[in-house]
């Protein structure tokens, strides 16, 4: 009998504080118009000194258990796919164990930038498909505002903070769950999206971390043209898996980057609007926790109901790209 890594439910959090793109034309030269055009945010959510990814990933979990009526001691297995850890160790997800009261579970997390979610969620699946976890807590979560050079017009209009998360449970007799996941990568694109300080290359408490740049680099115009072959990429193949078209669809919830990005996938898949879930004007791109914050507004609005065919996809630093297929 096959197991199938099941969504029991879903939650989210995003900082209070609203950071809209009049409160940007106070701090750089930019206008409203120029973000909107060029990339369909209007505003974004901005952690406090507080806020870190653990207590944002903290509070999704505890409502996507909530929501699942499902208690933390169930927990077998908590992964979080973040690059933007409250320390350089130990992971968000330990923090999260810890805060939820998982006592029984292990936990790790996943670095795939802006398609953590879509890696931490592979992960989960197949340990649950292969049995050697039960029910996983997925978390996507970053907080990158923490990391912009706020004098960089062409980055710092561009990210947010925000987490979502899911609970997956192993069922077997079902037709729901991760049913295919394609995961990729282009290391020798690592120079386009990077942040050197901090790591064991320029340690933050060496000399050389002076010297090197503290905030998120990004050639944003190699960023673009990789992202739109990229995600019609991943889908398709994920299509081609499975053996399935792009109109078996009935929901395609894309990282939120940029608008236009966003729109040239679907225009690929052929996907008409009703099927595209777009957000990015509330909350900017907020990495690992887009997916899973698109997938909970989704639910919420009844766009994702039980037993739809979701297809999720994403890109960003490393290079990575990948997408996965749910029967929610
Ligand atoms: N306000 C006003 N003007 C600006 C701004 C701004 N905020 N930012 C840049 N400009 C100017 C530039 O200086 C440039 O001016 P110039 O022609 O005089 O030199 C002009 O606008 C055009 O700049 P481009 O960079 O060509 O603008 P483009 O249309 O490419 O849009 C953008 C830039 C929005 C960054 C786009 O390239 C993009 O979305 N890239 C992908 C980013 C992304 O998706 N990253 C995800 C991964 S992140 C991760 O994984 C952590």
């Amino acid at each position: 009998m096959s197991i199938q890594a099941v969504v029991q439910g879903i939650g989210h959090s995003v900082p209070e504080k609203i950071l809209s793109n009049a409160d940007l034309e106070k701090m750089v030269d930019t206008s409203d118009e120029w973000i909107v055009q060029r990339t369909g945010i209007r505003e974004r959510r901005m952690c406090s000194p507080e806020q870190t990814p653990s207590t944002l990933g903290i509070e999704a979990a505890h409502e996507a258990l909530s929501r699942s009526g499902i208690s933390a001691e169930e927990v077998d297995l908590i992964i979080t796919g973040t690059v933007t850890g409250d320390m350089l160790f130990p992971s968000v997800s330990c923090l999260i164990q810890a805060g939820i009261g998982a006592r029984k579970s292990g936990a790790f997390d996943v670095g795939a930038a802006c398609a953590g979610f879509i890696h931490a969620t592979a992960v989960a699946g197949s340990l649950i498909q292969t049995g050697q976890a039960k029910t996983a807590v997925v978390v996507g979560v970053d907080t990158l505002t923490k990391f912009v050079n706020w004098k960089d017009r062409s980055t710092c209009v561009l990210f947010g903070d925000g987490a979502g998360a899911i609970v997956l449970r192993g069922e077997e007799d079902t037709d729901r769950g991760v049913l295919k996941t394609v995961l990729l990568a282009d290391g020798t694109g690592a120079r386009h999206i990077d942040l050197e300080a901090g790591g064991s290359r320029y340690p933050a408490c060496s000399e050389a971390s002076k010297r090197v740049r503290d905030t998120i680099y990004m050639a944003g115009a190699e960023v673009y043209r990789f992202a739109v072959v990229a995600m019609g990429d991943a889908c398709c193949r994920l299509l081609d898996q499975v053996g399935m078209n792009p109109e078996d669809i009935d929901l395609f919830v894309p990282h939120q980057a940029n608008l236009r990005i966003i729109e040239s996938a679907a225009k690929r898949l052929h996907l008409p609007d009703e099927k595209v879930f777009i957000n990015v004007a509330k909350y900017g791109n907020t990495s690992g926790g887009s997916i899973p914050l698109g997938l909970y507004e989704a639910e919420r609005e009844g766009r994702l109901k039980k037993g739809m065919v979701v297809m999720t996809v994403g890109f960003g630093a490393g290079l990575v790209w990948g997408a996965n297929l749910i029967r929610w």
